[in-house]
């Protein structure tokens, strides 16, 4: 008798799908799922359609094509002051979603604990678990998200391997201040304990906040893979191209494992992307142009029931209705899909226990139509 036991026996369809089946079956605005409505900058399709059209349609090298690995440490030299090594350091991945992936596979053997902070996104534990590791989740509860570092040092054990955290977060939207990240170099300076930093929202950060890296800490520079995301960068989540980087011993081992795995990244859209950074204004200006749009929305439900927590990096929002209804967040989302038609993320999706604090996330990468026409829907609940 043929069996398949599962080694993910707990994964279910994930609710970005079923928001998005449900925003779909009753004509809702779709503010569940994080991606924009609106164009990619036409000036960067034509440098894919030029490439296409060129002949670089082959396996690129391994580790990325030279000239985007270089735009890469370009970046992280303009932007954080920070030399890193195109050859030995950066590897272009399928998305950032790969180069987490890949870490984890890289890392993780049976019976290591991984700690990880949520709200969390979700394709964190699904990978530990794949390699035999546990999740000790640490719960961050609205609206501040603080982190207590006293109960994160509780939880280190001999068997902890890595720290995972995600700065800013999705979809808390809180960035690490610098006694926080402080506090993480100074609990892991002295354990074989590696971090893996989701920084795919690095440039959507508002008011005073500058762009961060936890690779300019001097104690985590050695033990820190840090994700990045060109699909948040340049709006094109379909894309599906990002990159990791991490210390010359550590990228050695996870390019053991990218090399086969996914082996290399679409060749054309690489070269495309080298192009389009050389002006850095695309990804210098990130903060300002979704700030508008976090601002339209502060504004617009000012005079909303729901109470706003003001983002402070990625392109996400959290409601609170407390005042509103005293549902637990999946059935409250499901009202607002099939009364309001309106399509929201329960916040409770992103803590592994279904924590529920009444919360919904709401995405503003969108058109500024998109955005009036969600004010209205909201501020009639
Ligand atoms: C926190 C976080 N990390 C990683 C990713 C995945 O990035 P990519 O689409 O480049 O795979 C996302 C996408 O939404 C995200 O929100």
């Amino acid at each position: 008798m043929l069996t398949l036991d599962s080694k993910l026996p707990a994964v279910g369809t994930t609710i970005f799908s079923v928001m998005s089946a449900l925003a779909a079956e009753h004509g809702a605005l779709n503010l569940s799922q994080g991606f924009p409505d609106y164009a990619v900058d036409p000036k960067l399709i034509g440098l894919v359609e030029r490439y296409l059209g060129a002949g670089t349609n082959q396996y690129a090298p391994m580790t990325g094509v030279a000239v985007l690995r270089e735009r890469i440490q370009e970046k992280f030299q303009r932007v954080h002051g920070l030399l890193v090594d195109a050859e030995q350091e950066i590897t272009v991945t399928a998305g950032g979603t790969e180069a987490i992936f890949t870490t984890i596979a890289a890392l993780i053997r049976p019976g290591d604990e991984v700690i990880s902070f949520e709200p969390a996104y979700d394709c964190y534990a699904p990978a530990v678990t794949l390699f035999g590791g546990t999740m000790r989740p640490v719960r961050l509860v609205a609206p501040e998200f603080a982190v207590d570092w006293d109960y994160v040092k509780s939880l280190i054990t001999p068997r902890t391997r890595l720290i995972i955290v995600n700065n800013p977060n999705n979809p808390a939207c809180r960035v690490f201040s610098m006694a926080d990240i402080a506090a993480l170099a100074e609990m892991v300076q002295n354990h074989n304990i590696f971090v893996l930093s989701d920084e795919v929202y690095e440039h959507l950060v508002f008011d005073d906040i500058q762009p961060q890296t936890l690779l300019r800490h001097p104690l985590l520079r050695e033990r820190t893979f840090v994700v990045g995301s060109f699909g948040k960068l340049l709006h094109a989540t379909g894309w599906k191209v990002g990159y990791c980087v991490a210390a010359p011993a550590l990228m050695a081992e996870f390019r053991k494992v990218h090399q086969f795995n996914v082996f290399s990244v679409h060749t054309p859209t690489q070269y495309a992307i080298a192009d389009y950074l050389a002006d850095a204004s695309h990804y210098e200006n990130l903060g300002r142009f979704f700030q508008q749009k976090r601002d339209f929305l502060l504004a617009g439900l000012h005079d909303s029931r729901f109470r706003v927590y003001v983002p402070q990096g990625t392109y996400f929002i959290v409601l609170d209705y407390s005042a509103i209804s005293s549902a637990p967040e999946n059935e409250f989302v499901r009202e607002l899909v099939i009364q309001h038609r309106l399509a929201t993320i329960p916040l409770a999706a992103f803590y592994h226990d279904g924590f529920s604090q009444q919360c919904v996330r709401v995405c503003f990468a969108k058109q500024q139509e998109t955005l009036q026409q969600a004010v209205e829907l909201l501020c009639a609940v």
